[in-house]
């Protein structure tokens, strides 16, 4: 046995028993003449003792240790000499004088230190990534990983969910990602697609009779690379039979607010039961679809205020169906002309043709680049209708309501984070429905799912499916906690007309519908139960339950930002034996 206790658990309850302990040296110090060794394992850290006098024959070995060592020992646990007691540390009130000592394996300095949070390069943590989680902050992300799932397995399955693995190497089922591809060895030219996610294997379950599934799913989708996405990610997979959009929502919220009251007792949710947007609501509101409801700074919608204000640019818009809409950026009135000509750039970047400013001084004085030109009665009815008070910075975009909202919704997030009006202890989850069903692609002059092929449209608004399917609303919702989209998923189709129907609107040749979901079709033929579903990312759930900026935080393993395992060095050349088995030829671009 190598150790009869762990490092964390041992306290004064303990004194005087002889334990045996194993693990990593995290600090040594020697004061003048005896040693003492901060011993850690994954579980804690404890105070070792080694005294010249109690061990002799271990001295000389336990003066040649460092960090990082994994060492054993035999010791008996005493409390600490009065005034040495450390009560920042669980087991600060004792430390264990050794008797023995060995070394099971010395360790070279390591490239980084372990035993503080200190900022180091990223790609250095990752090359060595099995060092990095040696660290208090990995071990304790990675924790609550475990216990989400464990909690979320241990939910499903008291509610009557079968826990089904579905294949990794299959046939395409695109989310709206390029497709990881596994070329055949045994069918030439023939490739697996790795799943974008089990959307379809799920799906078949229903028709299977399962009725209540879900999955722990590694999903892969080859996009480009942010903080919260990665090459490959997990999702709680559920999909259920016989339910309506309510069912699926309640399941979720029922669990994921169980698991934030047990076990992140230092968050607190917004609002309990969490509210529901509309897609609409929330883009007026907050010009983005994954809004973050833990502060105001809403959009405010002027359209109707133009026409006569004065200034032209306003005024073209609302007369060409266009939108303007402003927002408050409560209290940087005071910023410089430098700092606002830094904002149009940003609006510019985005697409917009100019971010029109008032910016009122502590005095109420105004500086503007377009009041100019207003009406004294327009000037009056924009600050009321903006809310503005001496201090305060207004600014308007003029435009197709798409880049109103993208560029006022990017301002309102940079804003909330320069002002520190997100909170970050708090979790504001909630509900988006009603999407638009489709949406159109100009550069392919097609329809597009909003969602994925397999979503339902609203049943009321199918009699527009032939003249006008682009005001048809889909029966979707999405998850959104703080600013991110943490879960989608629907209602789905279930009549095999009707999915070929949305097949042939989207553009898809009968043929190559056939040759792709063939299956699906097919199966839709033998009775199938309604059925709809969601997809939690637990990645991105992870990173905010942890209060980390990014998904690679809280993934063992992670890709970089450029979707490289550096520890590995993959991606990396085949060997030539490999590709001519595989029956492909690398060509050079
Ligand atoms: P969707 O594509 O909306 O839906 O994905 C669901 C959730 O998965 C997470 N996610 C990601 N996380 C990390 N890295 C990525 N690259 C990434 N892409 C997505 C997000 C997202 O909300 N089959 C449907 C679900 C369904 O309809 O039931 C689907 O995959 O948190
Ligand atoms: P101009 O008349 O082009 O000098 O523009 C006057 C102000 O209006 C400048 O601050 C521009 O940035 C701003 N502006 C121009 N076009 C738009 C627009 N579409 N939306 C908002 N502001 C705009």
């Amino acid at each position: 046995m190598y150790k009869t206790h762990t490092c964390g658990e041992l306290s004064s309850k303990h004194v005087g028993a002889t334990v045996k302990l194993a693990g990593w040296v995290h600090r040594y110090r020697d004061h003048g003449g005896i040693l003492f060794f901060d011993l850690r394992d994954r579980f804690g850290i404890v105070q070792i003792v080694i005294d010249p006098e109690s061990l002799p024959q271990h001295y000389k070995l336990a003066e040649q240790v460092r960090s990082e060592w994994v060492i054993q020992i035999e010791g008996v646990v005493r409390a600490r000499p009065a005034g040495s007691e450390n009560p920042n540390m669980a087991t600060g009130a004792i430390e264990v004088m050794a008797k023995s000592l060995k070394v099971l394996s010395p360790s070279k300095p390591l490239p980084f230190l372990v035993n503080k949070e200190e900022a180091v390069d990223e790609n250095l943590r990752l090359k060595y990534r099995y060092l990095d989680l040696r660290t208090e902050r990995m071990v304790r992300n990675l924790t609550i990983r475990h216990r989400f799932v464990k909690f979320i397995r241990d939910y499903l399955d008291n509610k009557g969910f079968l826990e089904i693995e579905t294949p990794i190497l299959f046939k395409t089922t695109p989310e709206g990602a390029r497709d990881y591809l596994v070329p055949s060895r045994v069918y030439p030219g023939q490739f697996y697609a790795l799943p974008q996610s089990p959307q379809q294997l799920k799906q078949l379950l229903q028709v299977a009779g399962i009725e209540r599934y879900f999955q722990i799913a590694r999903c892969f989708r080859d996009e480009d690379q942010r903080g919260d996405r990665q090459p490959e990610f997990t999702q709680l997979d559920i999909e259920m039979s016989f339910v309506h959009r309510e069912d699926v929502m309640n399941l979720v919220e029922g669990m994921f607010t169980e698991f934030v009251q047990q076990y992140l007792p230092e968050k607190r949710m917004l609002q309990t039961p969490w509210p529901r947007l509309t897609y609409d609501e929330a883009m007026a509101r907050f010009g983005k679809d994954n809004p973050d409801l833990r502060f105001g700074l809403e959009l405010k919608d002027v359209t109707d205020l133009c026409g006569n204000t004065g200034f032209k640019v306003f005024d073209q818009a609302a007369g060409m169906g266009n939108q303007v809409r402003g927002i408050n950026a409560k209290g940087l009135g005071y910023y410089s002309r430098k700092q606002i000509d830094e904002l149009n750039a940003f609006a510019l970047q985005h697409g917009a043709k100019g971010l029109a400013y008032l910016a009122i001084s502590e005095e109420g004085e105004q500086r503007s680049s377009f009041s100019k030109f207003l009406t004294p009665g327009a000037q009056e009815k924009l600050l009321g209708r903006m809310e503005a008070e001496n201090g305060d910075l207004l600014l308007f975009v003029a435009d197709k309501p798409a880049v109103v909202f993208d560029v006022l919704g990017r301002l309102r997030v940079q804003f909330g984070d320069l002002l520190n009006l997100a909170d970050p202890n708090l979790l504001a989850f909630c509900w988006v429905i009603d999407f638009p069903w489709l949406v159109w692609l100009e550069d392919e002059k097609r329809w597009d799912p909003s969602h994925h092929l397999f979503t339902a449209p609203v049943e009321e608004d199918l009699p527009m499916l032939e003249e006008h399917p682009g005001k048809m609303r889909g029966q979707q919702y999405d998850l959104v906690l703080n600013n991110y989209e943490v879960g989608g998923g629907s209602i789905r189709i279930h009549d095999s007309a009707l999915q070929e129907k949305v097949f042939k609107l989207i553009g898809l040749e009968p043929e190559v519908s056939r040759e792709r979901f063939g299956h699906i079709l097919e199966a839709f033929e033998y009775g199938v139960p309604p059925h709809g579903g969601i997809a939690p990312g637990i990645d991105r759930l992870c990173m905010i339950f942890t209060g980390e900026p990014n998904i690679r935080e809280v993934i063992a393993f992670p890709k970089n930002q450029a979707a490289r395992d550096v520890m590995s060095d993959a991606p990396s050349a085949a060997l030539p034996d490999q590709l001519r088995d595989l029956h492909l030829k690398v060509i050079e671009d």
